[in-house]
């Protein structure tokens, strides 16, 4: 018994079947596209995902919370995620995290009160020469400035 996801992304998720040895294989790609539906890996999604790949619920919880890139939670319509690490901590993430802050009105980990972005922090982008950089409905933003991240955000419509 399906719960939430669409006969849409059922039938975008079983497609992936054939191109992957195992069902459990294809569990990243099926987190990826329920995520796109719902907006966000709730317990329902998980349960539906279990019950698709035939993989105990648990599975399914561990990937989603290991990996940065699945909200657990409802999310804002654009992610944007700024990588804190070492190389970008070097050329002024921090700074940007704090211009990220106050441009938001929000913490990272936060949404803004209009649902329109969700302030997340990352690990790295592998554009560690580039930095600062972030993140945000697939395009990577390298060498942030304040002014440069400011218009960014304030961009996302
Ligand atoms: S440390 Fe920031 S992109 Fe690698």
């Amino acid at each position: 018994m399906v719960r939430v996801l669409s006969q849409e992304t059922i039938a975008n998720i079983e497609k992936l079947f054939p191109r992957y040895p195992t069902r459990m294989a294809v569990l990243i790609p099926a987190l990826h596209l329920a995520q796109n539906q719902v907006g966000h890996i709730s317990e329902e999604v998980e349960l539906d995902i279990a019950e698709l790949l035939d993989v105990p619920p648990t599975r399914v919880r561990e990937v989603a919370t290991f990996y940065t890139m699945f909200h657990t939670k409802t999310a804002g319509k654009h992610t944007v995620r700024i990588c804190r690490n070492l190389s970008c901590q070097l050329r002024g993430a921090e700074q940007i995290m704090q211009k990220a802050k106050e441009v938001l009105g929000i913490d990272f980990g936060e949404t803004t009160a209009d649902g329109r972005i969700t302030l997340e922090h990352d690990e790295c982008l592998a554009a560690c020469g580039t930095g600062p950089a972030l993140w945000c409905d697939d395009n990577l933003v390298e060498n942030l400035t304040e002014e440069k991240l400011e218009k960014f955000l304030v961009g996302l419509k």
